[in-house]
Parts: structure tokens; C-alpha cells; sequence
């Protein structure tokens, strides 16, 4: 098996760029599916140039029901010396966000070699996730004060200083009433539980932990940078009603899988991983699309959990120099 080098890196972060360019056009317009749809092609465009011969494991819904980036679809400029990869994508965590010019959505893609990443069925999963100074300190099944109370311990802190950030659903209304009890801060957010995962592990965010209900395909993105980052995550498959179980049985999962907990190395095998994400509107973890005329200036990380390195870069496009590739179709056959 080819590996992937280091020196692809680079690359990652151009493809979240050219989401987060695309999709910054259509920022606060309140056409969440066009600017979704923006973020695809650019994604899917920027990784034909890329020498990798990829397959989405995690992406933007089955084959059918959403014919953008999906599960099983190839991708990829590479030929036969090129590394298999294994790819997911979120080209924009936070459509709604976006699509209300409101903090926070980013553009997102995390690349491992072949077999590193675990499909899930594109659903729903309850989360819990820490930073590296509380890893090995949660346990999904246990109660929320119990989890707080070792976060706590693990930060050298008392309950009532810790924060945690939880998505503002009503489902969540017992978990956001029992962490109050505990005295803990609540961060809640409208969107965008990726940044809320990596926060967690981002020493200057103020926050300790995420709790709460997401989807499945933004748990294994969240789980990949927290992989890099030496953060922790835990999840265990949520389906919302009796239908969504059957589907999820159907597609080959057993009764015994609701109750199997995940953890960070069985959502992201091994080191390989590389995370990079990029800033569509500003907000915590990164600065969003700034125009300057014709210049577009954009904000991304990356990170490889091989050497932990974290990069920030800053990135000036001078748009009537630059064509960002684009490509609508997905290709029906590896190349
Ligand atoms: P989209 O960008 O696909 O809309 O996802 C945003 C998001 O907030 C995710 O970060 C989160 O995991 C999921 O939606 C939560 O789902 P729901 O909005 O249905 O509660």
C-alpha cells in the first residue's frame, strides 16, 4: 500500500478554501442549498487536482438521495503510484449559519489512508468530547454530573468552572438542565457541532466538553481533529424514531451496535489522519471570507495527527487572477 506524504497537506487546505470561497458568495442570501451545492463543487473540483485516489466514506448522504460528494463516490486527480485514501467531508458544517450570514460555518475535510475511516450510517449519534487534558476522563453511558466531575479533576478545577458546549435543541433539554445543576457553564450554540468538538481541545475557547445530539458524518470529521489535536470523543448510534432504527438495521447493523459505544480509534484508525478546515463566517475557531476588492483573504488550519503539528494559514486570492475548478457531476468510475 502507497502511504500518503506529509507534502499533501497543502492540497487539503485548498479544497477547503474553495469550498469556503464558493460558499461565502452565498452568505447571508438565505439559500442554504445553493451555497451547499457551491461548497460541493469547488470540493469536488479542487480534489481533481489533487494526486490521491480517493473514496468518500463519510459525506453528504447516500448515492441516491443526494448526489453530492457520497458515500462510495470517487474522487481524485491520482493515477496507479498514488496513495488510496479514505476521505470525509462536511463542505460546509453550518449551512443554516451560512445561509443567515451567522458565525461559525467552516468548511471541512479530514483524509486518512485506505481503511482509516468508519463508515456511518449518515443519521444521528450522541457525542461527548474533551480535549487532550481530559482525555480519558469521560464515559458516554455514565451520568452527565459524573463525566463533569472527572473533566473537572482532569482540569484541576472545581464543576462550576467548567464550560460545556451543547447544541441548542430541544432534546437536549435534560442534558442542559443537568449540567446547570452541577453549577457547570453552558455554551450553547444554533449550529456547527464540529468547531463545538474542537473547542474543546482549543486551550484559549474557555471550553471543556461537548455533550449532546449530532449527526453521525460531522461526529467522524469532529473525531478525526480531536485524533490530531490528542482530544477524545465517544458516541453511540441515536436513531430518532422507530423508522430511522429499522433503516438503520436494514443497512446491516445489529441491535447490539445502538449500544455499542465508539471511540475516537474506531471512528479514526491509526495516525494517518490529516484535518483541515477553513473559515466560511467568522466566528471562534476561525476568521471567515474577507473581500477586500478583488482579493478574497481566507483563514484555515491543519492538522496530522502523525506529529500533532497544528498550522494555521492565512490566504490571500486574487480572484481576477485565480479560477477556483468546479465540477457538478461525480464520475462514474475510478481512475
Ligand atoms: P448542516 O450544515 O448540514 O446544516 O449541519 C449543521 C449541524 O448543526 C451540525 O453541526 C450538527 O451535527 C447537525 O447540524 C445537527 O443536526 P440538527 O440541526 O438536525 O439538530
Amino acid at each position: 500500500m502507497i502511504d500518503m506524504g506529509r507534502e499533501v497537506t497543502l492540497e487539503f487546505i485548498r479544497v477547503t478554501e474553495a469550498a469556503a470561497l464558493k460558499a461565502s458568495r452565498w452568505m447571508g442570501r438565505g439559500d442554504k442549498e445553493a451555497a451547499d451545492q457551491a461548497a460541493v463543487d469547488a470540493m469536488r473540483g479542487m480534489l481533481d487536482l489533487v494526486s490521491i485516489r480517493g473514496t468518500i466514506i463519510i459525506g453528504e448522504g447516500e448515492k441516491d438521495k443526494a448526489p453530492m460528494l457520497y458515500i462510495g463516490e470517487k474522487v481524485g486527480g491520482g493515477g496507479l503510484r498514488d496513495p488510496k485514501v479514505d476521505i470525509a467531508v462536511d463542505p460546509i458544517d453550518g449551512t443554516t449559519l451560512t445561509s443567515k450570514g451567522l458565525p461559525n460555518a467552516i468548511a471541512v475535510i479530514a483524509v486518512g489512508n485506505q481503511g482509516t475511516l468508519a463508515s456511518f450510517p449518515s443519521y444521528y449519534v450522541d457525542k461527548i468530547a474533551v480535549g487532550p487534558r481530559a482525555k480519558g476522563s469521560i464515559d458516554i453511558n455514565d451520568s452527565v454530573q459524573a463525566n463533569l466531575e472527572r473533566v473537572a479533576k482532569a482540569y484541576n478545577a472545581r464543576t462550576r468552572e467548567l464550560t460545556a458546549i451543547v447544541l441548542d435543541r430541544p432534546r437536549h433539554s435534560e442534558i442542559i438542565d443537568q449540567v446547570r445543576e452541577t453549577g457547570a457553564r453552558i455554551k450553547l450554540i444554533s449550529d456547527g457541532d464540529v468547531a463545538g468538538a474542537i473547542a474543546t481541545a482549543m486551550e484559549d475557547s474557555g471550553v471543556n466538553i461537548l455533550f449532546g445530539i449530532g449527526g453521525a458524518p460531522e461526529a467522524v470529521l469532529a473525531a478525526a481533529a480531536l485524533k490530531c489535536l490528542g482530544g477524545e470523543m465517544q458516541v453511540k448510534i441515536w436513531p430518532r424514531d422507530d423508522e430511522e432504527h429499522q433503516k438503520i438495521l436494514d443497512m446491516g447493523y445489529s441491535e447490539k451496535d445502538f449500544e455499542r459505544v465508539y471511540g475516537t480509534e474506531d471512528m479514526v484508525k491509526g495516525d494517518s489522519i490529516i484535518f483541515c478546515a477553513t473559515g466560511i463566517t467568522g466566528g471562534d475557531f476561525l476568521p471567515g471570507v474577507r473581500y477586500e476588492g478583488n482579493v478574497a483573504i481566507t483563514h484555515s488550519v491543519a492538522m496530522r495527527a502523525k506529529t500533532t503539528t497544528v498550522r494555521y494559514v492565512t490566504a490571500h486570492h486574487h480572484l481576477d487572477i485565480k479560477t477556483i475548478p468546479s465540477r457538478t457531476e461525480a464520475r462514474e468510475v475510478e481512475i
